[in-house]
């Protein structure tokens, strides 16, 4: 429950959901973003933990930005 529940639900959701989607584009139109090593295996979505619309991967994939 990524942004809480019921009662307590965050009133910050969908401004937060907004920049979040803001930083992504602007990190992929002014950064070249790459895997660090060629061959990596992409891990499979982590399906435990729902909440942004967008699951987590199961473990971390270190990668290499660039500015363009
Ligand atoms: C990724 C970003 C954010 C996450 C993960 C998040 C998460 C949460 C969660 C889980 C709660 C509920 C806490 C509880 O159960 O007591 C909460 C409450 C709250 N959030 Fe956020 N939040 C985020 C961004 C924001 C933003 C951008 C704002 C304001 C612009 C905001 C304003 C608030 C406020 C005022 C509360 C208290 C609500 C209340 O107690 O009635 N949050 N947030």
């Amino acid at each position: 429950m990524t942004f809480g529940y019921g009662r307590s639900t965050c009133p910050g959701r969908q401004i937060a959901m907004v920049e979040i989607k803001v930083v992504v584009l602007a990190l992929l139109k002014y950064f070249d973003v790459c895997f660090e090593h060629k061959h990596v295996q992409v891990p499979d979505f982590d399906i435990t933990h729902l909440g942004v619309g967008i699951m987590p991967p199961l473990a971390d994939v270190n990668v290499v930005i660039k500015s363009l």
